[in-house]
């Protein structure tokens, strides 16, 4: 929640609009407008706060940024709306428009229907009593506005102690609104990706398209066979899966097919690799679906058996989990194995054990808890922390300014109220997600998996290719 201070003049409603979506803006002038028969109309100025007070108490409930756009200067009603703002768990922020008297009373009397002289004056002296008040209400931040003029710059990306070295974005594919041409619609984009900066593609692996992504209906194809056509495009894209369950294929068969993948592709393959979680689509294709213990088990014998067979050489394997009688499986290469899932206590544990990587969610409350568990068990089982990649699943709204960033939000968000759609996704524009990524790799993430919710086509990849520039 926002609440503008200041006199008549002082462009609080300027300020707001630069900043905010119209819809955001609650504001006693408009609301004249419409109770009454304009912005001027006093008479109507009741009604008027009747209806800002329901509004406000409507947005805020909503968790939905709310600008009050009120003169701001009556204690009481800012007691209320920072406490309605508090009860709904939101920061509440003031505003203090704080613009020279001289230039208040000059766009005053600039306007068609000035404010009484009388008025104004009045209105400059509480605003100069304005500032001392607020210290004292428990705003969570009051920003002085001195010169209204323009729009500060949105904030810069952390510089210090990030560096862009190693850190990559890999777009993930999840949905495939192919139309009639698969083969041309992944293939633009997969070269839109390429030159957008993207470091590589990454395809879910699943039999039946997830709820969570879209319908059963959808099409969700088979990841090796896509990853070939893929890797025939002349692009320098790592690819791989993100993930694969280990309950489909049998480990040696996943082996064979990345080590053809990483012959194909000059070593550009990756594996992300995981228990499996849907027994839907097991029943359906008449997979057994183990219990949880079992599959976690599977999974560090699968990492096992996938190193065997694609490490150098073809001599026997006696593993901690796998005995094979031999190793030999060509073509073969380089392949980086990373361990999705959300376990804390086994799979992030097989992760710094076996795996070259873990993928964690990308909120970053989360991705600190999970860099703290995996050093705790990296430590364990004497490894360096620094073998086993932080990555992160990130699933952005990302809209061109805020008015197509929340536009997308409704659009997708199905029966989410809309703030916790918004906050799941970190809806907002390419800047805002720059700055967060930022902030990701300064916490040590190396890889984010950006996977777009209203993913169409090639365009929308395109659109993105900001988010790759140096921070
Ligand atoms: P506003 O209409 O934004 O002021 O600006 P306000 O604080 O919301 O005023 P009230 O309380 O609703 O009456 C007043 C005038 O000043 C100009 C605007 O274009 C408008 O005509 N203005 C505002 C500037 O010229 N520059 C600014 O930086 C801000
Ligand atoms: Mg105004």
């Amino acid at each position: 929640m926002v609440v503008l201070v200041g006199a008549s003049g002082s462009g609080k409603s300027t300020w707001a609009r630069e900043r905010f979506r119209a819809a955001e803006i609650v504001s006693s002038d408009e609301l004249r407008g419409i109770a009454g028969s304009g912005p001027n109309d006093l008479d109507a100025s009741d009604d008027a706060f009747a209806l800002l007070e329901q509004i406000v108490d409507a947005r805020l409930g909503r968790r939905l940024t709310t600008v009050v756009d009120t003169l701001g200067l009556d204690p009481v009603r800012r007691a209320r709306w920072l406490q309605v703002a508090r009860a709904a768990g939101l920061p509440a922020v003031a505003v203090v428009l704080a613009t020279s008297p001289v230039m208040c009373k000059r766009r005053n009397s600039d306007r068609d229907r000035p404010v009484p002289a009388p008025v104004l004056a009045g209105q400059l002296k509480r605003a100069a009593q304005v500032a001392a008040e607020l210290a004292g209400e428990g705003w969570d931040e009051v920003i002085e506005v001195v010169s209204a003029a323009q729009p500060q710059q949105p904030p810069a990306a952390p510089a210090a102690e990030t560096n862009r070295d190693g850190f990559e974005i890999i777009l993930q594919i999840s949905r495939f609104p192919w139309g009639d041409d698969p083969a041309r619609w992944l293939t633009e984009i997969a070269l839109a990706a390429d030159q957008a900066g993207f470091a590589g593609i990454a395809l879910m692996d699943h039999l039946i398209q997830i709820p969570q992504v879209g319908r059963a209906w959808e099409p969700i194809p088979e990841p090796w066979v896509t990853l070939g056509l893929l890797a025939g495009l002349d692009t320098g894209l790592r690819l791989g899966t993100l993930v694969s369950p280990i309950t489909f294929r049998p480990p040696g068969i996943t082996a064979k097919a990345i080590g053809t993948l990483s012959a194909l592709t000059g070593g550009r393959a990756f594996l992300g690799i995981g228990a499996g979680w849907w027994e839907r689509e097991h029943q359906a294709f008449g997979l057994p679906f183990p219990a949880p213990a079992e599959r976690l088990d599977a999974l560090a014998a699968a990492i096992e058996t996938i190193r065997a067979l694609t490490a150098k050489g073809t001599k026997a394997f006696n593993g901690k989990r796998v005995t094979l009688p031999e190793t030999t499986c060509y073509p073969r290469g380089d392949v980086e194995i990373i361990v999705g899932g959300g376990g804390e206590r086994r799979t992030l544990r097989i992760a710094a054990e076996l795996a070259d990587g873990c993928n964690v969610p990308s909120d970053l409350a989360t991705v600190d808890r999970k860099i703290e568990v995996l050093r705790r068990h990296c430590a364990e089982v004497g490894r360096d922390p620094a073998e086993v990649a932080v990555t992160v699943l990130d699933l952005p709204v990302i809209g061109s300014d805020r008015d197509d960033t929340w536009a997308r939000v409704e659009k997708l968000r199905g029966r989410t109220p809309a703030a916790t759609f918004a906050a799941r996704h970190h809806a907002g524009t390419v800047t805002e997600h720059r700055a967060r990524y930022a902030e990701l790799a300064a916490r040590g993430v190396r890889t984010v998996f950006l996977s777009l919710p209203d993913l169409a086509d090639a365009d929308d990849v395109s659109r993105l290719a900001a988010l790759t520039q140096p921070f």
